[in-house]
């Protein structure tokens, strides 16, 4: 990471959907709470990687942003505006420099259309090259070469592509307005492992060429080792850890990313033989009910009182590394608690 200018700040983020039951007299009985409050800054040019197991709020965070998702509050500044209070045309010219890729290139591309009008219908949306044809054609062919893909594939369909080409047209699409910021949803979690690796070089090489900022999700947090400048870890809706990547995965101090890191291999054989295996007992709580005080506190081999009683604030504990943790200093330094 080269520059430190802020391009992205989320500022207390919520998302919360209602729950109704009756279908004429319809009333809300409950709300999940799939993003509860998250703060946190995407720095230009890097990749931050936001980690959680299924179900914890990533896709719902990553879509709020984008406002494709309206948020239940909270703010999301980007190139100085709060998007979550833009509407219209103005939201319109904003979303234009954000653009998100899928995690399922199969289900995300229309089995109707051919490649160019799956590529060129942002261009569509957005007037651009409106009554020149010629001129889309060839900024189609200039966005399948980028990609990977030879421009002669504009006119076929998606059946006819493999897992990997069909995730290199979602990025073409992605990229066909020139997005400054790019929330990849697990871009690599349906692809056969051996074809991951290139798509992650592909991504690589185009955040160079282009200057891109990527929003990383995945599931694990070996998947975003090698891309992420920093990480994020999320747990029932909020995040629980954010730092570095050396840091996180070196000197992890909430309970949960020290968990999640036990159960990832290490490249040295000395440490991976003498690592201590964390095993999370219990499922992960209901979004509807999340637990009182500490979210993470049902599950965590260090919980007391205070952790039943009051929500951990996430803060700065060393410079760059956030921990929502009432005893993250003494984890840091695996003190007893
Ligand atoms: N459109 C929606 N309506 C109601 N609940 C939703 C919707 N989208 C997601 N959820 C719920 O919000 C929670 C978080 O989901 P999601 O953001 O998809 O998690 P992740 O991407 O981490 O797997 C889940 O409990 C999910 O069922
Ligand atoms: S605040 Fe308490 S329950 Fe939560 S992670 Fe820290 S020690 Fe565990
Ligand atoms: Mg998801």
């Amino acid at each position: 990471m080269t520059q430190q200018e802020v391009i992205l700040k989320v500022e207390n983020l919520y998302k919360h959907f209602p729950i109704k039951k009756g279908i004429i007299f319809s009333k809300e009985v409950g709300r999940v709470h799939a993003v509860d409050g998250i703060s946190f800054n995407i720095y230009d040019g890097e990749t931050l990687g936001l980690v959680g197991e299924s179900g914890c709020g990533k896709s719902t965070a990553g879509r709020t942003i984008l406002q494709l998702h309206r948020p239940t509050s909270g703010s999301v500044w980007f190139q100085g505006e709060d998007l979550s209070k833009l509407r219209g045309e103005k939201l319109r010219i904003q979303r234009r420099e954000m653009q998100m890729i899928f995690q399922d290139p199969y289900a995300s591309l229309n089995p109707r259309m051919t490649v160019s009008q799956i590529i060129s219908e942002p261009m569509e949306i957005h007037n651009l090259y409106a009554g020149q044809a010629q001129l889309r054609k060839a900024r189609v062919a200039e966005l399948l070469e980028l990609v990977g893909l030879n421009p002669a594939f504009a006119s076929r369909y998606p059946h006819e592509f493999s897992g990997g080409q069909r995730q290199r047209i979602g990025v073409a699409r992605a990229l066909a307005l020139e997005p400054k910021l790019i929330v990849c949803d697990e871009p690599i979690s349906a692809l056969d492992v051996s074809i991951q690796a290139q798509v992650v070089n592909l991504l690589e090489d185009l955040q160079e060429e282009l200057g891109l900022t990527y929003l990383f999700i995945a599931h694990d947090l070996s998947m975003v080792r090698h891309i992420s400048d920093r990480v994020a870890v999320m747990y029932l809706g909020i995040i629980v850890e954010l730092a570095d990547r050396n840091a996180l995965y070196k000197q992890p101090m909430h309970p949960y990313t020290k968990a999640l890191l036990s159960a990832v291999p290490f490249p040295d054989p000395f440490v991976e033989e003498t690592r201590k295996r964390i095993i999370l007992e219990g499922d992960v709580p209901s979004p509807v009910n999340p637990p009182s005080g500490c979210r993470f506190r049902t599950r965590c081999s260090y919980a007391q009182p205070i952790c039943t009683a009051e929500q951990p604030e996430f803060r700065e504990v060393v410079s760059g590394h956030f921990v929502a943790c009432h005893f993250a200093e003494q984890l840091q330094n695996d003190t007893p608690v």
